[in-house]
Order: C-alpha cells, then structure tokens, then sequence
C-alpha cells in the first residue's frame, strides 16, 4: 500500500466504534482508518454486521459507542460526499434508470442543467446508454447494479461505500462489473469502503483486506494487499495473489471449523 500511509488525516476514522440493536451487541472496539485514495475491502462472515457499519459510517444510523469521523467532522447523519451501493441494488421501483441516477445529483442540490449533463455521462460510465428510460423491472439484475454504481458515482463522492455490491449477480457479470469498477476508480481514486462476502474480490479491490469476526465481531486482522495497481485479470494469475487470497482464506475459515466444532459439541 503506498497510498495511505503518508496521508496527513485519513479521510475516514472509526475510534472505538460499537453498535448494538437493543440487546444485541453486533460490533465493538473497531479502529480504522481509511486514506485518501484507499481501498478498504471489508470481509467476515454473514450477519457480522459488514451492512450495519456500512450504515453508520454513512450517517443512516447512530453508533452507539465510539465515533466516526469524516475528514475530521464527527458523522451525525447522511453528508454531503458520502455516497453508497447497497446489498439490493435499492433502486425505486417508479423512477426510470435517468431518474434514479438524477436522484442523487438532485439530493446534492444539483440544478436541472447539472443533472441534464451528468446523467448521460455516468449512464455512460458505466454502459447503461440506450436504457436511460427503462424501468429498473424491465432491466437485468447487473444492469440495476450498473444503475445503483452510476447514481453513487455521479455524485463524486468523496466517500464511496460498497455494500456487496455485486453479491446479487451472476458470476460473468460480476466479474465484469468488477474489472469496470477498478478501471472507473483508477480514472478516478477515491475512498472507497468495499464489503464483499468473496475473498478474491476483496484481494482484487483492496490496498487492504480487513477480516471482522467474532460475536461481537471486531478486526480479527488486517491484510495488506501489495499488489500493483492499475489492476486487472492478470491480477488473478499473480502468485502473490493467490498467497494473500490464501492466508485470509485460512483466517475466515478458521473461525467457520471453530463454529461447526461449537454446532458438534
Ligand atoms: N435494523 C435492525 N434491527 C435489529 N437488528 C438488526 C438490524 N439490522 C441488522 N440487525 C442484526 O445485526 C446483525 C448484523 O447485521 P448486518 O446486516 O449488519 O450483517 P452483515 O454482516 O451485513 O450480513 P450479510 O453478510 O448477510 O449481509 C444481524 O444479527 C442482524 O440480524
Ligand atoms: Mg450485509
């Protein structure tokens, strides 16, 4: 990683972050810190509380220990350069794909004339042209996530958070999305938090992987990812690839033979 490291204030820090829904308690004691122009991967098992982290370094929900912080200003609520891609697309039903890209621009205060430009544009991006007026039931499940990637990203987001973003579309599609959201950041580098449940996503996206378990689930490990950028499928056939995808493979699925020992006993 040659990008974080020497960042004055990291864009995004989480001190001592705990969440818990009434009793339960999902996450405690997370630091983390995310630079500029870094790419944090976020990986752990199912209900670990990857989506509800996601949440609060968004602003939708409260913490309720610890603090977020965004370019040094604590997240209260939704901001201004904090854009995110959710698990199901979440799309409206009722609004074209030009409409729910012009959502965001427009909640960014955009005026009419902005939003006429840059929807197009990013429509464009990320290869949806021609379908500006379609209906997301009328789409294909990538195209919709193409939708949700292009309305986060019209907004230029400062911040960019991705909630498995490509977990609900079939495997071709999502490794073309994958190699398009890497060449759409390396135009343009930005700080992106990535949860995916695919350790190989993870290593192909991050400058780190972090690894969450536990119940509470905390940073179990972080992984640095010392593979070049631009990255690209040769990336996949790196051995350093394989050896890092390897080790956090080896960390996630200590804890899933610690869970069936428990299930046995
Ligand atoms: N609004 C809510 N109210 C109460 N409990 C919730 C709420 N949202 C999530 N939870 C619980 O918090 C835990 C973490 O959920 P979360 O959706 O953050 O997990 P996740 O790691 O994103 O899982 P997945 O990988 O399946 O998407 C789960 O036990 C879930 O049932
Ligand atoms: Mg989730």
């Amino acid at each position: 990683m040659d990008n974080a490291a020497e960042q004055a204030q990291p864009r995004i820090a989480m001190s001592d972050a705990g969440k818990c829904y009434g009793a339960l308690q999902v996450f405690r004691g997370i630091n983390l810190e995310v630079g500029e122009r870094e790419v944090v991967a976020i990986i752990g098992p199912s209900g670990c509380g990857k989506t509800t982290l996601l949440r609060c370094i968004d602003g939708l929900i409260p913490l309720s220990a610890g603090e977020v912080l965004i370019e040094g200003n604590r997240v209260a609520g939704p901001r201004e350069g904090v854009a995110m891609v959710f698990q199901h697309f979440g799309l409206f039903p009722w609004k074209t794909m030009f409409q729910n890209v012009a959502y965001g621009l427009r909640l960014a205060g955009a005026s009419h004339a902005q939003i006429a430009e840059k929807v197009p544009k990013f429509v464009e991006l990320v290869g949806l042209s021609g379908f500006e007026h379609y209906y997301p039931y009328q789409i294909s499940g990538g195209m919709q996530q193409r939708c949700g990637l292009a309305r986060a990203l019209s907004v230029e987001p400062r911040v960019l958070l991705m909630d498995e973003p490509f977990g609900a579309v079939d495997a071709q599609t999502r490794e073309i999305l994958q190699f398009e959201l890497l060449r759409i950041w390396e135009m343009r580098p930005t700080t992106m938090v990535f949860v995916t449940h695919s350790i190989d996503e993870a290593v192909l996206m991050g400058d780190r992987v972090v690894v969450l378990k536990g119940r509470p689930a905390g940073v179990h490990e972080i992984v640095e990812v010392d593979l070049p950028r631009p990255r690209d499928r040769a990336t996949l056939l790196q051995p350093r690839f394989a050896e890092l995808r390897e080790h956090v493979w080896g960390t996630l699925m200590a804890d899933a033979r610690q869970a069936e020992f428990e299930v046995k006993r």
